[in-house]
């Protein structure tokens, strides 16, 4: 029988105090855009004292000295690791990517035509199945899009999980979510019971590391950006922020993509309007501006 269901709560066998936690929670919240209530303590403490004891340390104190240091990437990117989760599956809310197909694919095909760019991001990408599904989605609406101006922008804070998205290599069981036709054909079967990502949709797709709350290196716009069970993880006014910043970025008619218990709140309210579950597409200039059918002349 498990510790928690005899009722018993579990030995800390390294302490763990209230301060350690609010350094911890502090750090999270500056350096990562985190919300770590206090609730979650228990959570935090099961992750990382497992970072603790890996680093040979012996207390939270000796670990937070070592995430502050200056220089330290490695151990506050695992900090980050094992506070967050890097779930995640092939056409995830489906019901997003038949919106990709029928609605930004199609209002973007004659600014193709006319030799004009196509640009989407998914950020927070975690192993890769996210941008692939993008990938394989403008493949089978597009068969032409790598003689177009097209590209899908893959971005997440974690290396590791940018390195393994690069690499393109799943499970057969992962690889289950992409069914038969037409995605099976951009994927190849090894003799590991592995499968790996053709080059067509690879050739669409730039990896990258990138924390959300660090400056973006890029202007935009996006058609579409897809951020789906990121924004969970931050407090309300970095979650607003953020909604602000990707409106910003976002071409004419551009889409948002959120994850299923993540909402719109704040700022971008006025940018942004629903237009399907989790789907927001971006208000354009003359429905902001008040119509001059209103006026009253006399
Ligand atoms: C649950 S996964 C979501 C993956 C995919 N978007 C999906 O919905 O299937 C969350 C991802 O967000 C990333 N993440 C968390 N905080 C981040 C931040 N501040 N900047 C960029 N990525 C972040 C994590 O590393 C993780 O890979």
């Amino acid at each position: 029988m498990s510790m928690v269901a005899s009722g018993v709560a579990p030995r800390e066998d390294i302490p763990f105090t209230d301060a350690d936690f609010q350094m911890l929670a502090g750090l999270a919240r500056r350096e990562f855009g985190l919300d770590l209530a206090a609730s979650k303590k228990p959570l935090v403490y099961s992750r990382l004292s497992r970072r603790v004891k890996a680093r040979g340390l012996v207390s939270f104190a000796d670990y937070l000295a070592l995430v502050t240091t200056k220089g330290e990437n490695e151990e506050r990117l695992a900090l980050i690791s094992a506070l967050t989760t890097n779930v995640t599956s092939f056409f995830r809310e489906k019901h997003h990517f038949e919106t990709l197909t029928t609605v930004c694919l199609r209002q973007a095909r004659a600014k193709l035509d006319a030799g004009g760019r196509f640009r989407i991001w998914s950020a927070g990408c975690s192993t890769g199945q996210e941008p692939y599904s993008i990938a394989m989605t403008i493949l089978a609406a597009w068969p032409d899009a790598l003689r177009r101006d097209v590209r899908v922008l893959a971005t997440d804070i974690d290396p590791i999980v940018v390195d393994r998205a690069r690499q393109g290599i799943y499970s057969g069981q992962d690889a289950e979510a992409l069914g038969k036709d037409p995605y099976r054909k951009w994927i190849r079967d090894s003799d590991d019971g592995t499968v790996s990502i053709t080059d067509e949709p690879r050739a669409l797709i730039t990896f990258a590391e990138l924390n959300l709350m660090d400056p973006w290196p890029f202007k935009g716009p996006f058609d579409a950006i897809f951020c789906r069970n990121v924004a969970i993880y931050f407090d309300q006014p970095t979650q607003q922020a953020l909604w602000q910043r990707f409106a910003g970025l976002l071409t004419e008619t551009g889409n948002l993509f959120i994850g299923h218990s993540e909402r719109i709140s704040g700022p971008a309210e006025t940018s942004l309007q629903a237009c399907g579950v989790t789907s927001y597409r971006k208000v354009t200039e003359s429905e902001t501006k008040p119509s001059n059918r209103s006026i009253q002349w006399v």
